[in-house]
Formats: C-alpha cells, structure tokens, sequence
C-alpha cells in the first residue's frame, strides 16, 4: 500500500520543542505593520501559472528562462510536485542514504520503486559517483540528493554533480536536486545545478524574501507521457467535481489528498 502521509515529519513540524527546528525551511511569521511605512506594495496580478512578477524575478536572479519557474507551497510541495510530474507508479528511483525523510515518504506516496545508494560517515557523507554507479541499473529514471546535504550539510561539488549527471544520463534517467540549503553557502555561494544540463530538472531555492511556504521549483518539462494532474482544493466536494470534469475531457486525475490545516 502506498504511504499516504508521513508521521515523523507532521510530529517534526508541529511538536518538535527544539530552538532551532530545520525540519522546515520557512522563514518565521513577521507581522509587516512592524516594518513602519512601507512603499506601495503589490502582491496581486495575473497568476494562472503563477505570478508572472515573481517568476520573471526568480528567473533573472537563477539565470533560466521564466518557462522553467514553477512557484510551489514549501520545498516538500515543490518536490512533490517533481516528483508527480516525473515518475508513474513503479517506476524506480535511487536516493542517497541517509536522506531527509520526507524525499523519501514523498517518492512513496507517488508509488516509486526506491533503491539507496550510502554516503558514507567513513567518506564523510561526500556524494561518491562510483556508489552511485554501483547502484544504477537501466530502470533507474531519477536519482535524488541533496545539496547542501541533509543531514550532514556537506557541499558536492560542480565536478561530482556532473558525473552524476553523465552517469543518469548513461540510462537515459534525470537527477532531481534539492538545493533548499545551498544559499547557507554564504561566500561564492554555488550556482544552481539546474544549469549543469538537461538530467537536472529542480532547483529549490532557500530565498530569505520569501514568506514561508514560497519556496520555488523549476523543472525542465519532460516529454508529455500524457496529462496527470493532482487537484489541491480545501473543499473536498469542489476538489472532486473538478477531477470528475477533468476525467471527462480526458485527462487522469492522480490523486485527491486533504492536509489538515
Ligand atoms: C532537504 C530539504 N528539503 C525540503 C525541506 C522542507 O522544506 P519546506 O519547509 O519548504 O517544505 C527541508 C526542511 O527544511 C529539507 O531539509
């Protein structure tokens, strides 16, 4: 049975009593009557595929065309939202070992086939192409890191990033990067591997601006295999009246899910 939700992260997120709790990326609340006066600020426009304004300036600030920017609730949303977009149940994905757990809960709830490659304590948790080559197998469609590593923070260089990239490459796979801690790289702060080639296909930027929950997603588009789509609605009467109008014009309705608030 597909997993569905992920207990460990609801309790990390909502019960953890730690000071500094980074089982989410989000910058605190701040009421922006604190602030004083503010210059007029427009947050609202056309936003059919997102809030052009916003996308055009997370293009020009990653140095990728605003095609590619997807804005997503939360880098887990945004992940999701890859991962939905880029695999169908069974497909098999390899994911380091040890990895933050929600990757791996979210791989899940789409259905993938999940094989680990280790970064190992002895190798320091650097990302190791030949474990990765080891684990590779001709049915592998994705392979997920994560840069700066979690739990280790440890950076992975331009260089590795692109052996990872020819090794997916060799299978005809793509290389999902979860780069929500790579502007904690403060100094020569590392450019996105989004820009490394068509095998990398998310950039999940950490932007300090960004209220929680904006965090952003750019996906390279894969070839269509054919329109699914996943609904999110709070009503769940108007939530499964849109599936059943989308199923009627053809398209497959993946899931319909319900957070609670
Ligand atoms: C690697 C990684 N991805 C995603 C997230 C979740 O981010 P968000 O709170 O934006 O959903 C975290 C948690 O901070 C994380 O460490």
């Amino acid at each position: 049975m597909r997993r569905k939700q992920s207990e460990y992260m609801h309790w990390a997120k909502t019960q953890s009593r730690a000071r500094f709790n980074l089982a989410t990326s989000g910058v605190g609340a701040f009421p922006l009557a604190e602030l004083g006066p503010l210059p007029p600020l427009e947050i609202n426009g056309d936003n059919s595929y997102g809030y052009a304004p916003l996308k055009r300036a997370i293009a020009d600030h990653c140095g990728v065309d605003p095609d590619c920017v997807v804005t997503a609730p939360g880098t887990s949303g945004a992940n999701y939202l890859a991962f939905a977009t880029l695999l169908e149940a069974g497909d098999e994905v390899l994911i380091e070992h040890p990895a933050y757990g929600l990757l791996v809960d979210a791989l899940e709830s789409v259905g993938a086939v999940i094989q680990r490659f280790e970064r190992t304590h002895d190798g320091g948790y650097a990302l190791e192409p030949e474990l990765v080559r080891r684990a590779i197998t001709p049915k592998t469609q994705l392979i997920v890191v994560t840069n700066l590593h979690n739990p280790s923070s440890v950076l992975t260089p331009e260089s590795v990033l692109r052996e990872i990239g020819e090794i997916a490459r060799s299978v005809g796979a793509r290389v999902l990067v979860d780069e929500v801690y790579l502007d904690a790289v403060y100094e020569n702060t590392p450019r996105s591997s989004f820009h490394l080639g068509a095998e990398f296909v998310v950039r999940l930027p950490l932007d300090a601006q960004a209220p929680a929950g904006a965090r952003v997603v750019s996906v390279v588009r894969p070839p269509l295999r054919g329109r699914r789509m996943l609904v999110i609605e709070d009503d769940e009467d108007v939530a499964s009246a849109m599936c059943v109008v989308l199923e009627m014009v053809g398209h497959a309705m993946n899931e319909l899910r319900r957070y609670a608030a």
